[in-house]
């Protein structure tokens, strides 16, 4: 399936996939990435055929048998989300500006959105053959490498990283000049309208991308903190992928990024990320009302799911527990005392200056029966 989807041209399938045979003799491969899976997917459970367009989302582990350095590992994470179905540029369009409403929210500023198109089979087909006329004519000057990618992927030299190459490619031909009516359109919409949503981006001829699938638009999302390893997501349109992997022809497009690269990033840009507040912590003075206690937290648990609940498990003293709750600057303190316990009760507390309590008296303190737990949160909490 990545042979086909990826391209067995690519250096994704060709040096860097894990094929081994299993103990029973299977030829196992791990996934190298999600999008040709995806597709596969789509074809085999014919999740098509009550949607007009189909929107996925992946998060996992892929492997890739690359040298490992900064920000380039052979177990990395990623993920990523795919329209398929839609073969208009405003499906394009959702799928850059969420992955750019994405970096923005989580605070990343330093980076550089770098498109490209590689058009409709057409329009690439004949920028091969000029691109091919061109290398050829200057074969002496190319990497062997490049050299040898001439015959099977010619495109592939565009972003080689080799000094004499990029001499070459410099005044090779560019793709941009072979676009017929149809790809053209299609990129010219895609800009003028990220340019409406003030989405900067700098077109680079020369960006193709290390996988087969893609034709029209190809992006990348690069920062200046990784180094040499400098994308940390990437994406693009696919409109043969699902024919080349047996389904009927679906246009499609997508992204995906490092998980492990978007870290690296946010260690720089935001170091200070906090760790998830404790909302209440559920206080038992005494061993003996630790079955009770844990009753409780899973009532404050069960009916609100976004209020962090916490409970001691090593049975320390009410000291203890009352200062890991200042210390974690939790809201509220839920404390079971013997008056609490036998009156099926529970003390509540502000811990915070801020959060005082509805109807009490010195608005710090009050004691509420259990069943008033959700009625008073409800009121009180979130
Ligand atoms: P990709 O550019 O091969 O695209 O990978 C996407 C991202 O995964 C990269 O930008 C990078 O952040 C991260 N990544 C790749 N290899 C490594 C590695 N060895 N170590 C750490 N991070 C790595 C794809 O995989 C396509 N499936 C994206 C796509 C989705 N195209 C259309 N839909």
């Amino acid at each position: 399936m990545f042979a086909r989807g990826v391209g067995d041209g690519t250096d994704i399938v060709n040096k860097e996939m894990y094929t081994f045979a299993d103990r029973g003799g299977d030829s196992i491969t791990l996934r190298p990435e999600q999008t040709a899976a995806v597709v596969r997917s789509v074809i085999q459970n014919n999740l098509l055929a009550d949607v007009s367009a189909l929107r996925l989302f992946y998060i996992g582990q892929y492997f890739r048998y690359e040298r490992p350095q900064k920000g380039r590992l052979r177990e990395f994470h990623q993920f990523g989300v795919e329209i398929l179905n839609s073969p208009h540029p405003e499906s394009d369009i959702e799928v850059i500006l969420l992955a750019l409403n994405f970096i923005n929210r989580i605070g990343i500023k330093d980076y550089n959105l770098k498109i490209n198109s590689l058009g409709n089979d057409a329009s690439r087909n004949n920028y091969k053959q000029a691109l091919v006329t061109y290398l050829n004519d200057n074969i002496t000057k190319l990497s062997q490498e490049s050299q040898n990618r001439l015959t099977g992927n010619p495109l592939r030299i565009l972003d080689s990283k080799d000094k004499n190459d990029i001499e070459v490619v410099a005044a090779a031909p560019i793709i941009l000049d072979y676009l017929d009516n149809e790809s053209k359109e299609h990129f010219d919409f895609t800009k003028e309208i990220l340019d409406n949503n003030n989405a900067h981006f700098e077109i680079v001829p020369t960006l193709v991308r290390g996988l087969d699938y893609y034709s029209h638009i190809v992006f990348e999302f690069q920062n200046t903190h990784l180094g040499a390893q400098d994308s940390f997501g990437g994406g693009g349109r696919y409109n043969k992928l699902f024919s080349q992997l047996g389904g009927k022809d679906i246009p499609a497009v997508g992204f995906a990024m490092g998980m492990e690269r978007l870290l690296i990033i946010l260690e720089q840009v935001n170091p200070t990320i906090e760790p998830r507040k404790i909302d209440v912590c559920v206080v038992p003075t005494n061993e003996k009302f630790i079955k009770y206690a844990i009753n409780i937290s899973q009532t404050i648990k069960s009916h609100f799911p976004n209020i962090s609940c916490f409970m001691d498990v090593n049975r320390r003293s009410l000291k203890a527990q009352m200062r890991d709750a200042n210390k974690n600057n939790v809201r509220f303190a839920v404390i079971i005392g013997d008056q609490e316990y036998e009156t099926q009760s529970v003390s509540i507390k502000s811990m915070q200056d801020d959060a005082n309590l509805a109807s009490t008296n010195d608005n710090k303190q009050v004691t509420i029966k259990t069943t008033d737990l959700i009625k008073f949160f409800t009121s009180n909490c979130l």
